[in-house]
């Protein structure tokens, strides 16, 4: 990890201090969603540890990468010319609510679908990126992120394994964070568009696509999405199947070395 860092010696204009402050208000997601990464693996490794060292440490080390994420993320923002700001309404909701989960499962199965998203928003604003400075910052999020999503899937078996009942609790909990995800794309569009220059509507579409995506061959998981989501978005199984499993042991394989990982935009 810190063998890579951002070159910062290369400045960046904005065009007005709106497009400064939207290109603030992108990376500082980013930074509260790796600052609950990093708070949410610790907290779990503690608990993992009395139980599974292994898998315990492997969450602690999770939990340093994306704190190596955060650690950028800061510097990149002064970059920018911004700061960590406080949260806005929407996004301190989300938090809330999520910080209130207890449960492993729970809290893993969240997790991942934030990191979801997280990879989805960041490809997609790879299209317009024009800065070297800030495609790298883009580029070492989405790749370490497309190992995280695999990664969280493990940990949710591992999870799982130790609480067969939850699986009804846990689709649930799928469904309301999948709307809850798309919905956000509202807000986030006030706030971030003028920098990404992603469109509602194709924000949303990908966020669903990628969410819906995820458990749709996982049997096991019992959290499949329902067929009345699927038709709510439009979203076609057979379509959605055609694209390559983010969640496998393969893509897991594919994603685990850093200096192996293409990035490629959405
Ligand atoms: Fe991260
Ligand atoms: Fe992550």
């Amino acid at each position: 990890m810190h063998g890579e860092a951002l070159d910062l010696s290369r400045p960046i204009a904005f065009d007005s201090p709106e497009d400064r402050r939207a290109a603030v208000a992108f990376f500082n997601a980013a930074f509260r969603a790796e600052e609950s990464g990093l708070r949410q693996a610790h907290e779990l490794a503690g608990e993992v540890g009395r139980w599974d060292p292994e898998l315990a440490e492997c969450l602690a080390l999770y939990g340093d990468e994306e704190g190596w994420h955060r650690q950028l993320l800061t510097q990149f923002l002064g970059w920018l010319g911004g700061e960590v700001r406080p949260m806005g309404p929407t996004t301190r909701t989300f938090y809330r609510l999520y910080g209130r989960a207890k449960r492993m499962e729970s809290i893993v199965l969240v997790n991942l679908m934030f990191e979801t998203i997280g990879s989805a928003t960041y490809r997609l604003a790879l299209r317009k990126a024009a800065h070297p400075t800030v495609r790298h910052m883009l580029t070492i999020l989405t790749r370490d992120e497309s190992f995280h999503v695999p990664l969280n899937v493990h940990f949710l078996r591992q999870a799982l394994s130790r609480a067969p009942d939850a699986r009804p609790r846990l689709r649930a909990l799928y469904h309301a964070t999948f709307l809850g995800l798309v919905a956000s794309t509202a807000p986030s569009r006030r706030r971030a568009e003028r920098f990404d220059r992603i469109p509602r509507r194709q924000l949303a579409r990908a966020y669903a696509e990628q969410l819906a995506r995820l458990f749709l061959d996982e049997e096991d998981l019992g959290i499949a999405p329902s067929p009345l989501l699927l038709r709510a978005f439009r979203l076609d199984r057979t379509t959605l199947l055609r694209a390559p499993s983010p969640v496998t042991l393969e893509a897991a394989e594919r994603a685990a070395d850093r200096e192996d990982v293409a990035v490629t935009a959405l």
